[in-house]
C-alpha cells in the first residue's frame, strides 16, 4: 500500500497532507526516514512512525444486535457452563454483551468486542436511554407516573427516575413502557416492587435508539456503519 494512503487510513491526516509529512522527512519506516513520495509499505511487517511516534490502522471491531430470548444468561462466560448470549452469535471473536439483561428478560442486547464503546454505553454519566415494556401483577398506584418522574426509592443513594407510560391496567394487572437512563442491577424489577407490583414479563424494546425490528427471539444482525457511528457519537 502507498505510504500516504496508509497514513490516511491510520487517521494521521489526509493523503495529500501525508505527502507533505513524507517530503518533510517526518515519516520513518523501521527507523529509516523516507522522503520519496510514492513509497510503498507493508503494514504487516513494517513499523511506521511519524515524528517518532508509531502509527497503526484502527482495529476493526464487531457489533451485533441480538433479540435476547428468555432463559439465556447475558454474560460472556458462565462458570456453570450454561448457554450464554455469546453462544448465540456465530463469531470467532471474544465478544461480550453491552450491559446485562436478566435471564428472564427478552429484547434488545448489543454485543461487541469494542471495550471503549461498551464503556461509553454503560457508564451512567452518559445517560444512554433504554425502554422496557413491563407486564406486572398488582395494581399500579394512580400516581405511578409522577413517582417515577420525581424518583422512586430502590434502596440506593439515588432514587430511580424515569418516564413511565401506562399501556393498560386491569384490576390486578397492568402494562407500561418505562424509559430509564441508567443501568442499575435489576432496576426495573426493583422500581416496580417499590410501586407495589411484581414484574411478570420484561422486554427491552429499545436501547440507545436501537430496536429488535423484525428479529425473532434468538435472531441477531450486525450493526451497519451509520448505526455504529451514531452509537459512538452519543457517548
Ligand atoms: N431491569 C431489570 O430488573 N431486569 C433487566 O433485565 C433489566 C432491567
Amino acid at each position: 500500500m502507498r505510504l500516504n494512503k496508509y497514513l490516511a487510513r491510520c487517521g494521521v491526516t489526509s493523503r495529500r497532507k501525508a505527502d507533505d509529512l513524507i517530503a518533510a522527512g517526518r515519516v520513518a519506516l523501521d527507523g529509516q526516514t523516507v522522503t520519496e513520495l510514492g513509497t510503498k509499505v507493508n503494514p504487516e511487517s513494517t513499523t511506521v512512525t511519524v515524528d517518532g511516534a508509531e502509527v497503526s490502522l484502527p482495529q476493526q471491531y464487531e457489533y451485533y444486535l441480538l433479540h435476547k430470548p428468555q432463559d439465556i444468561i447475558s454474560t460472556a462466560d458462565d462458570p456453570h457452563d450454561r448457554k450464554t448470549v455469546v453462544d448465540l452469535i456465530d463469531t470467532e471473536r471474544r465478544i461480550y454483551p453491552v450491559g446485562r439483561l436478566d435471564a428472564d428478560t427478552t429484547g434488545v442486547l448489543l454485543l461487541t468486542d469494542d471495550g471503549e464503546l461498551t464503556n461509553q454505553l454503560t457508564h451512567p454519566s452518559n445517560e444512554v436511554s433504554r425502554t422496557y415494556e413491563v407486564i406486572c401483577e398488582g395494581a399500579l398506584p394512580d400516581n405511578a407516573v409522577e413517582q417515577l418522574h420525581t424518583g422512586v426509592d430502590i434502596g440506593e443513594e439515588l432514587p430511580a427516575q424515569g418516564d413511565l407510560g401506562i399501556l393498560w391496567t386491569e384490576e390486578n394487572k397492568g402494562a407500561a413502557h418505562l424509559t430509564l437512563r441508567a443501568g442499575r442491577y435489576h432496576e426495573v424489577k426493583r422500581i416496580f416492587a417499590s410501586l407495589g407490583c411484581q414484574v411478570e414479563r420484561l422486554h427491552r424494546v429499545k436501547f440507545a435508539g436501537l430496536t429488535c425490528g423484525n428479529l425473532a427471539q434468538g435472531e441477531y444482525r450486525t450493526l451497519d456503519s451509520d448505526e455504529i457511528h451514531q452509537l459512538k457519537s452519543r457517548g
